[in-house]
């Protein structure tokens, strides 16, 4: 069979461009584990009342010692609890979120605070607010019936 050099040539270029496509993936997967380059923590969903971190009366704001707020949510069918948070402005916020059940969906309007959040893991977002004001804190993944409904009240004050 007659294969035309030309066409020899760019099949070894494409076929070139796809090894080096899977020799870049192999590499990375290997020096830097196969995973999304963000923050990667698994927990139980089921026992999440059980745990360290999720139990019920854990959740909600805690400052740091350096002033720092970590803020802890769960989110479940069909609400995000606690139901009600206050936050400062200009303050370095951790927000700390886990399913106990389905994928949701977490942001707060009008800022950068938005992720999906995956039974199994913790989800992370770190921030700072500038504005005071009422938001809410939407859940934007459908999870159900009760999707559209379900929200919190985030009060940021100055
Ligand atoms: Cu939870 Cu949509």
């Amino acid at each position: 069979m007659h294969i035309d050099p030309l066409e020899k040539k760019w099949a070894a270029i494409a076929l070139g461009i796809a090894g080096l496509f899977v020799t870049v993936i192999l590499a990375s997967a290997l020096f830097h584990g196969i995973h999304a380059p963000s923050h990667v923590e698994t927990i139980d969903s089921a026992s999440l009342h059980l745990s360290a971190e999720f139990a019920e009366d854990k959740l909600g704001i805690e400052e740091g010692a350096n002033g720092n707020i970590t803020v802890r949510i769960v989110a479940g069918r069909y609400g995000f609890y606690p139901q009600d948070i206050v936050l400062p402005t200009e303050t370095p916020l951790t927000f700390r979120l886990v399913s106990q059940d389905v994928i949701h969906g977490v942001h707060i309007p009008m800022t950068n605070m938005s992720t999906m959040i995956v039974p199994g893991y913790v989800a992370e977002v770190k921030t700072v607010l500038h504005h005071p004001g009422a938001y809410p804190l939407l859940c934007n993944e459908y999870c159900g019936m009760g999707h559209a409904h379900m929200w919190n009240n985030i009060k940021v004050i100055s």
